[in-house]
């Protein structure tokens, strides 16, 4: 039995790799880690909370004490570090956190991995040994900067973030890297395109966007709504993620990107279209500063080593996406009134 350790795993993709490993891996051991901050929901978990091959710690990342205890507890074959403040408007307002989260909370769980993966037979002598524990980091794309017209981000393009999200991403995939060049640690890292799909905290713009039209609000629209992202199903994003933990190569970038690239503005029209509301509702507001125009990501390394591929296609996905947020409306009322937040309180402290 393998054992695989998932931080962020109460956020929505963590929540969704959670569920999908668990699928997959009936024989897999899974550790979820999550500090419950905002964006931390249980509630995403409820359908496998009793699932005797998961266990769930709520612990922060940047918490040195209790982390080693975990990676003491368990021998840990698989971590995936998903947690992270992830949201960029967020970032512009209050920046510190997401460095010490995104940056210091990784560099905890390197130490942990390292001391651990020391500590297996071969790896205390031999740096060229690689077994004990292999360490994925979940980038992004947004650690190039915007592209260009014509441009698409290759793992080779250079790091120009632009936000303190972004440039505390690429802060981390450095001291992941670094880690593995000085301490042999194994490592790989994937940056992925813009997610969707069920489970998303509503702000971010499609779940923001459906669940605003559900309540017939405003519809906010950053500058002149022609910023481009390229939308991928957090279920592609998931086997993505599976492949590259089991078949990537120790040290290597992998871009998952949706090949999908679509105007925000489109997306919010065909939202209010498969709703039946009034295009009314947009409302054009000051844009974010330093906005990215365009992320476009070249995922040919992961599909031509990996045979990696897109499932969901764009049209269906957000359809079944909107969906799901009209059946889920309790999960979306909780969220909306905040009694989500004493949900876990009384259940976690
Ligand atoms: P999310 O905000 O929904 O979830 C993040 C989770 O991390 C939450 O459950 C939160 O409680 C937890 N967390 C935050 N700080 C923590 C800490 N100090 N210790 C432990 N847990 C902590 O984010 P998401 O959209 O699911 O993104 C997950 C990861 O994927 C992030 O690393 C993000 O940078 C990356 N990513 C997201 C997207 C996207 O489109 N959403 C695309 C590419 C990469
Ligand atoms: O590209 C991957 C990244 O995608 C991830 O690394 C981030 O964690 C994730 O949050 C996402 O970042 P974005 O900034 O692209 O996502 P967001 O949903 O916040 O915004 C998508 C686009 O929509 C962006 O151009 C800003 C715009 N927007 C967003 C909101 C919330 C609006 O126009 N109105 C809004 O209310």
């Amino acid at each position: 039995m393998k054992t695989l350790l998932v931080t962020g795993g109460c956020g929505f993709i963590g929540s969704n790799f959670i569920r999908y490993m668990l699928d997959k891996h009936p024989d897999y051991m899974i550790i979820g880690i999550d500090a419950l901050t905002y964006a931390g929901n249980p509630e995403n978990l409820k359908s496998i909370e009793d699932n005797p091959n998961y266990r769930f710690f709520r612990a922060d990342i940047r918490n040195r004490n209790m982390i080693e205890q975990i990676f003491a507890f368990y021998t840990i074959d698989y971590v995936v570090n998903f947690a992270a403040e992830s949201h960029v408007d967020r970032s512009i307002k209050e920046p510190d956190v997401f460095l010490t989260t995104n940056i210091l909370g990784t560099q905890v769980l390197l130490d942990a991995a390292k001391r651990q993966w020391r500590l297996h037979p071969g790896n205390k002598y031999d740096r060229s040994y690689r077994d004990g524990v292999r360490f994925h980091q979940i980038s992004t794309d947004e650690v190039y900067g915007s592209a260009d017209d014509g441009e698409k981000f290759t793992e080779e393009s250079p790091l120009r973030p632009s936000s303190p999200y972004s440039a505390s991403k690429a802060g981390a995939d450095m001291v992941a890297m670094a880690y593995r060049r000085t301490y042999g640690l194994p490592v790989t890292i994937s940056r992925s395109s813009n997610n969707y799909g069920p489970y998303q905290f509503p702000e971010k713009l499609i779940p923001l966007i459906i669940i605003n039209c559900i309540y017939d609000r405003p519809l906010p629209v950053y500058g002149d709504g022609l910023q481009i992202r390229d939308w991928l199903h957090v279920n592609d994003h998931c086997r993505a993620v599976d492949m590259i933990l089991h078949s990537g190569k120790d040290g290597d970038i992998y871009n998952i990107g949706g090949d999908n690239e679509k105007a925000n503005i489109d997306i919010v029209k065909q939202i209010i279209h498969t709703l039946g509301k009034s295009e009314e509702l947009i409302n054009y507001v000051e844009d974010r500063p330093g906005h990215d125009r365009r992320y476009a990501t070249d995922s040919t390394k992961i599909e031509t080593q990996l045979g990696w591929s897109r499932n969901h296609s764009f049209e269906q996905g957000l359809e079944e996406c909107i969906s799901w947020y009209l059946n889920n409306m309790g999960w979306v009322k909780r969220i909306v009134s905040g009694e989500y937040r004493r949900y876990f309180e009384t259940m976690y402290g």
